[in-house]
């Protein structure tokens, strides 16, 4: 609040309905700390230029100087559990070979021969190698990358084979996930990512889930617009409209934690405030658990007299998980059984921690055309505690004019919210390119994710070129 003339200053406004904090704050098994804080800042109301999203040179500016630079989830620790399972990790032009080399040591290798270059295994794949072996002509490298044959080598009296190693990409490993980074000098992940946004990743303990299933889809938009999409609820009323009975929309909750991690907190079971006084309780539990009103039955599950939706719905939910996992659920929070948790860890990755619909995201750009990106969903389930840790899903390629509900495992209702959400992404990217505006205009509070993200973006391409070379 400006103290002069009382005004709030931008970036202070917010939607006049309750706020996330007081919705969760009345819920009756209360929210731990990661939940409870906010922390936002602005960062300014200047538009976002276009050319980010429709200059190819942007493109290769950002393979150069971003995309060599930043810590990137790579696999799943479940992809390779055995010493010897590897799997190919591609990002634009690179290729990796994500492999576990001991029993708890994963290194990852730049996916190329270092006789004439040939691919070692090709993009996409994954499986179990004894020796990474060159199809063109046998050269081959053990799985700790030292060099294990070069045929005829009286010919190459040049090549000191003690030092053919294969060049090594840095590795991490953080709930379950395996990143990678070319950048021999890039900070290590946890500082990367900071304390604060660890402490939340490291409360979720993601590393006990496996991924049940895995939907791949190509878009008709750059990779950044595509995140865009996914990054704010301000959409919700005109995209979604079949949810607002039930989402706080425009009352969620957005923060970031240093450059690199943005989320949001988006409450369910809660009416939209554009819709406010439109719906009785029992109508927004009948919209969500429901959804088709039309299909109503005596025994579907009530709002007790004097209850909340919200509280019903948490309730409800929390018996189906504890059943479906066998476990005691009970000293979760109402917020995290229900509500949409959604982080970026930059560039490229949304983990959404919440019980009801744990999910990963991940983005990349189609390294041969800059309007175009690859969207992979990961549905993420408890691990059985004992028993073997079942195997992670093979992801289900859906073509250009598949909807997301014929993916094999995937809810209706969600594969729904997915086809809405993209299906704005070809209009708005050309949209962008016959525009007589030059840039994106954000609001200051519902599109700051956009804005953070952005911004790193841009402390990125401003750096020189950083292609990845070892001699
Ligand atoms: S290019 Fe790999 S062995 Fe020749
Ligand atoms: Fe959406």
């Amino acid at each position: 609040m400006n103290i002069e003339t009382g005004k709030l200053n931008p970036g202070e406004a917010r939607c006049p309905a309750i706020s996330t904090q007081e919705i969760i704050a009345a819920d009756k098994v209360k929210a731990p700390g990661w939940v409870t804080s906010e922390s936002y800042q602005y960062l300014g109301s200047e538009d976002i230029s276009k050319e980010r999203y429709i200059d190819p040179a942007f493109a290769q500016r950002e393979l150069e100087s971003m995309w060599t630079r930043t810590w990137q989830f790579a696999c799943r620790e479940e992809h390779i559990p055995e010493v010897g399972d590897y799997y190919v990790y591609d990002i634009g032009p690179w290729s990796f070979l994500v492999t576990r080399t001991e029993e708890n040591r994963i290194k990852a290798y730049f996916n190329a021969c270092l006789h004439r270059g040939t691919k070692l295994r090709p993009s996409a794949t994954s499986g179990y190698a004894s020796e990474f072996k060159c199809p063109f002509h046998g050269w081959s490298w053990n799985l700790d990358g030292s060099n294990r044959q070069v045929l005829c080598p009286w010919d190459f009296p040049h090549v000191d084979r003690a030092s053919l190693n294969l060049p090594e990409a840095r590795v991490e490993r953080l709930g379950g996930f395996v990143w990678i980074n070319m950048d021999p000098d890039a900070p290590g992940l946890r500082e990367y990512l900071g304390a604060e946004a660890l402490s939340h990743i490291e409360a979720w303990k993601l590393e006990d889930r496996y991924i049940h299933v895995h939907v791949q889809k190509s878009f008709p938009a750059n990779w950044k617009l595509t995140m865009g999409a996914f990054m704010e609820a301000y959409h919700v009323l005109d995209t979604h409209p079949q949810v607002a009975p039930s989402n706080a929309d425009a009352n969620s909750q957005y923060d970031f934690y240093g450059e690199h991690v943005d989320r949001f907190i988006s409450c369910l079971g809660v009416i939209s405030p554009h819709l406010e006084g439109k719906f009785t309780e029992q109508e927004i539990l009948d919209q969500f658990t429901v959804g088709d009103a039309s299909v109503l039955s005596d025994d579907r599950p009530k709002v007790p007299e004097g209850g909340s939706a919200r509280q019903a719905m948490a309730d409800m939910f929390r018996g189906m998980f504890e059943q479906a996992t066998q476990s005691d659920l009970s000293h979760v929070s109402d917020s995290e059984i229900l509500d949409c948790f959604s982080y970026t860890i930059f560039p490229n990755t949304f983990l959404f921690p919440g019980i009801s619909l744990p999910m990963v995201y991940r983005f990349r750009p189609d390294p041969k055309d800059h309007r175009r990106c690859i969207y992979e969903v990961m549905f993420l389930r408890p691990a059985p505690s004992g028993g073997p840790r079942p195997e992670p899903a093979e992801p289900v390629i859906l073509r250009d004019h598949q909807s997301f509900t014929e993916a094999e495992g995937m809810d209706p209702g969600f594969g729904r919210i997915l086809d809405q959400d993209t299906d704005n992404l070809l209009a708005q990217q050309e949209g962008l390119e016959c525009s007589a505006k030059a840039g994106l205009t954000l609001g200051n509070y519902q599109e700051i994710r956009i804005r953070h993200f952005e911004q790193a973006i841009d402390k990125y391409v401003a750096m020189p070129a950083k292609v990845p070379t070892r001699s």
